[in-house]
């Protein structure tokens, strides 16, 4: 659905007025299209004591194609590391007040790793003063940090977990499409995968998220472009909206993908199967399933296609559905059914997929989530509780996953313009378009690109997570 506002502040005329009378004004965010470059651009490094991820941070900018300048909070330790990587690295200078936008940096990244104790907390304040001004629309904040668990000391834990409010301040007060996000990182994790994914305009609508990377080694992909390159995806509910834009981003990054849906969808479904044959042409036809997952001999017929093509390496719990009604009015078929859908049925058809070993060693399940589930919403008991037992799943499933390589994961939509959101009564879509950091919905696409950065080999170390794909939305923050 179009957002009539983002386009009218977005013309002169439109912004001139939001100006003058103090109205919201939203920044087309910046999103991966053909043809342009991911990423580029400076990166403007800051850091406390000891920081532990210079070498792994030097190689990947350089791979990317970013240059970096240091701040003050930084420069003793990165200029050697950066020169023994044979990378050109200079002074960050804050940028002064009026400044012309051309000397603006792309992304803020701070090594927080090296922080025992919270005065040394004070090293954030002096990076972020001097170069929050400095980021350009669209642009990134990233924090690295410890696992606060993962802390010696009940001081370094302390400060460890400061990290949150400061990142997730930093992404309100940044704007103009800035997100800013904190990784927890265990010693030894690889974070090359979840960088790139923060970094880069694939992330657009993903703010104020703390994301933990465990130790598991990762697999580095041959071609970045195409990270799920010989995998097979299945998407349920992938006939429209949220499910289609997640088929076509997985095709796009190399997958085979299976399309589910209902009956009644069939038609709609075979279009998004074609439209991606259409688009990628070498990866041949993709398979499509109807079915109605809460059907009773659903996990049964959903294993045995599957198991007809070769098992599968990703599971996308996309499809879901809302029969809104406060409590006292709502039907018991209302409750059950919402409950069967987004929940009950994936539990019963996962249960089939790990039992006979249809999803293979090192695979991958995301559940569809909802900011719904995690603060609750008026009218939507049935909803939030299924949302909010995606959760449940994620976290009580991930650790006896991991003896198989197997990560469990969700994304947490918050308002996405797509034809469940386009139902919603007017005053409400707007407050539910404007109360996030971005003053806007997000895309299919951006929850989409959420769930192929979970589905990559290269985020073995990504399990039992939410990932909100929300802007920031104030609802549950
Ligand atoms: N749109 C949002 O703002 C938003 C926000 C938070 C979460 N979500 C979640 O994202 C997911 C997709 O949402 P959407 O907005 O694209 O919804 P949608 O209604 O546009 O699409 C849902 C798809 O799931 C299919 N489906 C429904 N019941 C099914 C069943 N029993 N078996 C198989 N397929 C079934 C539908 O036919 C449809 O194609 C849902 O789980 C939803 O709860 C959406």
């Amino acid at each position: 659905m179009k957002d009539r506002y983002l386009d009218f502040v977005n013309s002169p005329f439109g912004a001139s007025v939001a100006r003058s009378i103090g109205l919201p004004q939203p920044e087309v965010l910046r999103r991966q299209a053909q043809g342009r470059a991911e990423f580029g651009g400076i990166a403007a490094i800051g850091a406390g004591p000891s920081p532990t991820l210079f070498e792994p941070l030097i190689t990947l900018l350089t791979s990317l194609g970013m240059t970096t300048v240091a701040h003050e909070s930084a420069l003793v330790s990165w200029l050697p590391v950066a020169a023994k990587h044979g990378a050109m690295s200079g002074r960050f200078e804050p940028r002064s007040p009026g400044a012309p936008p051309n000397d603006r940096v792309q992304a803020l990244i701070f090594d927080a790793t090296g922080i025992t104790d919270s005065t040394q907390l004070h090293a954030l304040y002096g990076f972020f003063h001097d170069a929050i001004r400095s980021v350009a629309k669209s642009g990134r904040i990233v924090v690295l940090g410890l696992p606060p668990q993962f802390c010696a000391s009940p001081r370094a834990w302390t400060a460890q977990r400061s990290l949150e409010g400061m990142t997730r301040s930093l992404g309100k007060e940044a704007r103009g499409g800035i997100s800013s996000n904190l990784l927890q990182i265990e010693p030894g994790a690889d974070i090359e995968g979840t960088l790139r994914f923060l970094l880069s305009p694939r992330s657009a609508y993903v703010s104020g998220q703390v994301v933990h990377v465990d130790a598991t080694p990762a697999t580095q992909p041959t071609d970045w472009n195409q990270p799920l390159a010989g995998k097979r995806a299945l998407v349920t509910g992938a006939a429209r909206g949220i499910g289609a834009a997640i088929a076509q981003v997985l095709a796009d990054r190399g997958a085979h993908v299976i399309g589910l849906d209902v009956p009644q969808a069939q038609d709609a479904l075979d279009q998004t199967m074609l439209a991606l044959e259409d688009a990628w042409p070498s990866q041949g036809a993709h398979t499509a399933i109807v079915a109605d997952i809460a059907a009773p001999d659903a996990p049964a017929t959903i294993a045995a296609a599957l198991l007809a093509v070769g098992g599968i390496d990703i599971v996308v719990h996309n499809a879901g559905i809302t029969r809104d009604k406060t409590i006292a009015k709502m039907t018991e078929a209302a409750w059950d059914s919402v409950i069967d859908v987004n929940l009950s049925a994936q539990e019963r058809i996962d249960d089939l997929l790990l039992d006979q070993n249809v999803l293979h060693a090192g695979g991958r399940i995301i559940g569809v989530s909802s900011i719904s589930g995690i603060a609750g919403n008026l009218g939507q008991t049935n909803y939030a509780t299924s949302k909010a037992g995606v959760i449940g799943r994620v976290q009580s499933m991930a650790e006896p996953l991991r003896a198989r390589g197997i990560t469990i994961n969700a994304v947490a939509p918050g308002f996405i313009e797509t034809q469940m959101t386009a139902r919603i009564p007017l005053g409400l879509r707007e407050a539910g378009r404007r109360m996030n950091s971005m003053s806007q919905g997000g895309q299919p696409v951006d929850v989409a690109e959420t769930i192929a950065w979970l589905a990559s080999p290269a985020s073995a170390g990504i399990t039992g997570n939410v990932v909100r794909v929300c802007g920031q939305s104030l609802i549950g923050a």
